[in-house]
């Protein structure tokens, strides 16, 4: 792909975190079957259905460019959620299980925090205010996601601390 201005850097970005947000859809119910706090599976399902609006909203700004969301596929949010599919493979305590699944997730999050952060920036750049707008809500929720899943971590960490 031909990569000559910050504009092309934002849709080939904006594709990525296309890919990235599907993978993501995929992935998390697994993680809910999985979760065994209450809190952490609700904390993990209110996150899949804002992970819908994500797509939803990244749908929205390639229809205002004029650009399709296909053809790439996120190799770096492949590699967070394989890691995070090791993880639920191994035989581990209940507790122990909840914090490594609470570490997968907001090794998730702080992926796209970083992705959100460069395309609302590259956008407010070019002056695409409407859609650095509604990058910026995006980044917001996943910001208060990866705070809520650190509050969640308080309690659980301590509880994997004394399993077994
Ligand atoms: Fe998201």
């Amino acid at each position: 792909m031909e990569m000559e201005s910050l504009k092309e850097l934002l849709v080939d970005e904006l594709k990525d975190l296309y890919s990235a947000e599907n993978q993501i859809l995929k992935a998390l119910p697994k993680m809910i079957k999985k979760a065994t706090s209450p809190d952490l599976k609700a904390g993990f399902e209110k996150h899949l259905k804002e992970t819908q609006i994500h797509v939803e909203r990244l749908e929205t700004i390639f229809q205002e460019l004029e650009e399709s969301p296909k053809g790439k596929k996120c190799k770096g949010m492949e590699g967070v959620i394989a890691d995070g599919k090791e993880l639920m493979e191994e035989d581990a305590e209940p507790e122990v299980m909840d914090a490594g699944l609470i570490g997968a997730a907001q090794h998730v999050e702080h992926y796209e925090m970083a992705g959100y952060g460069c395309v609302r920036t590259y956008a407010e750049l070019l002056g695409l205010n409407s859609i650095s707008k509604l990058l910026q809500k995006t980044l917001d929720e996943e910001r208060a996601t990866d705070e809520k899943l650190t509050e969640l971590a308080r309690d659980i960490n301590v509880e994997a601390e004394k399993a077994a």
